[in-house]
């Protein structure tokens, strides 16, 4: 067992935001020697329960759940900043070229660890991610978790038309793919599959269906998609699904709404869609950098609440700009807000953050086990200095609120806040 003292931030079942100003977070084996989060609270509350533990003191820092990414693209590292008149362009141009490096395992495996480095210098401890059609870019990427004891799920590209030679699958072969790569990988440690078409308009109808048999078949499997992300994208789903009642809807056809199942944007959704996400069980990861990045639009949060959909935040690098959860959390902020110009909700810093940590872990269905430091817990957390720069010490050292105190954290945080990633 070994304690940590300093403020600590978690959050309730209604996801409101705890803290201590001065609090102990003791970690530590439980039965089946998992490292998880023993005790939580106030530092004078605690201690006494503590004789002979070691406690490490980082008062003046702020320890927080460590934050997951809903949705980012590991081999898509390089692409951040790639500029396209819109997502379609974007792909042609710049992703579909790049990924298809990714057939190299040496290459595939340089890139993710440069990926987790960066994940940990800003405080993300678990990634839904993609890889790309090459399932040696899926072993890559594992590989590299494994050694770093993350809780990472990933899983190979599913695309198998409508994308060029070096990145396009064969359909056959890529549901056979598949099905190895979660013998292979899922449940192993702290990893996890997710199966992967890429987005409706390049897996043809069998992928799709095959997808679909495998979810049903591994249902403790994740599933990750794109859906209605972009105007011009949501037309040409509508003309190659004529049938569909909506392009969300397309996935349902083919059995891909279920609980595990995480939508990357879903903007461009209507009110059945919106109950469908909610009665299925599948999620939204709202991508907001990206969003604004690409010119895709505003994810409609009062919709979302008001339907009951679950949802959590998400970078979606490299259409998204930034893996600081603090850039994707301000830019939701953005986003979600009423104005001028749009009707809207203007989220407060406790939900944002809830969105990135606890919310985002109760949309990939492992609320309980990451995202928050309530016991049971598993012990990945981050360590913050609110002094880190001459402007956060100032600001941070007249926050009169809890609310004051994320808020300057959120709008004027980045890498340099994040002092030390502990995982496990
Ligand atoms: N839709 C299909 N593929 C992609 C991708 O790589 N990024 C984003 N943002 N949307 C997509
Ligand atoms: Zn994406």
């Amino acid at each position: 067992m070994k304690a940590y003292r300093a403020a600590l931030l978690r959050f309730d079942d209604q996801g409101l935001p705890l803290y201590d100003s001065d609090g102990l977070l003791v970690v530590g084996p439980d039965a089946s020697g998992r490292k998880v989060v023993r005790a939580a609270g106030s530092h004078d509350a605690l201690i006494d329960r503590l004789a002979g533990v070691a406690v490490e003191d980082l008062r003046g820092h702020l320890i927080a759940p460590g934050f997951i990414d809903l949705h980012v693209h590991y081999p898509q590292t390089d692409v951040i900043g790639a500029p396209a008149s819109g997502l379609l362009p974007w792909l042609e141009n710049y992703t579909f070229p790049h990924e298809s490096r990714f057939a190299d395992k040496a290459y595939a495996r340089g890139v993710a660890e440069f990926f987790f480095d960066e994940l940990a210098r800003h405080g993300v401890t678990t990634a839904l991610t993609f890889a790309t059609s090459h399932p040696v870019s899926v072993d890559a990427a594992f590989e590299a978790a494994q050694a770093r004891g993350l809780r990472f799920i990933t899983g190979k590209v599913l695309q198998d038309r409508h994308s060029p030679d070096g990145v396009r699958d064969q359909t056959g072969q890529s549901l056979a793919d598949t099905e190895a790569l979660i013998r292979r990988w899922h449940g192993v440690d702290r990893l996890g599959y997710a199966i992967t078409p890429r987005f409706a308009p390049t897996s043809s109808d069998a992928q799709l269906r095959g997808a679909g048999e495998l979810a049903a078949t591994y249902s403790d499997v994740w599933i990750q998609s794109h859906v209605a992300e972009n105007r011009d994208e949501v037309k040409w789903v509508a003309e190659l699904y004529p049938q569909a009642r909506s392009y969300l809807g397309v996935y349902g056809d083919f059995g891909l709404l279920r609980d595990r199942a995480v939508y990357a944007h879903c903007i461009h959704l209507d009110a059945h869609d919106r109950i469908l996400m909610r009665e299925t069980g599948a999620a939204a990861a709202v991508s907001p950098t990206s969003n604004l990045f690409l010119g895709s639009g505003f994810f409609d949060y009062a919709a979302a609440d008001a339907a009951g959909m679950r949802y959590g935040l998400a970078s979606d690098v490299g259409g998204g700009t930034s893996f600081s959860p603090f850039h994707t959390m301000l830019a939701a902020y953005y986003v979600g807000r009423e104005g001028h110009t749009k009707p809207g909700l203007s989220l407060t810093p406790g939900q944002l953050w809830w969105q990135h940590t606890a919310g985002a872990a109760r949309a990939l269905g492992l609320e309980g086990v990451v995202g928050n430091l309530t016991p049971g817990h598993e012990a990945d957390f981050v360590v913050l200095d609110p002094k880190a720069t001459p402007l956060l010490e100032r600001k941070t050292a007249q926050a009169d609120s809890l609310d004051e105190l994320l808020f300057a954290l959120i709008v004027l945080g980045d890498d340099r806040l994040v002092a030390k990633t502990v995982t496990a």
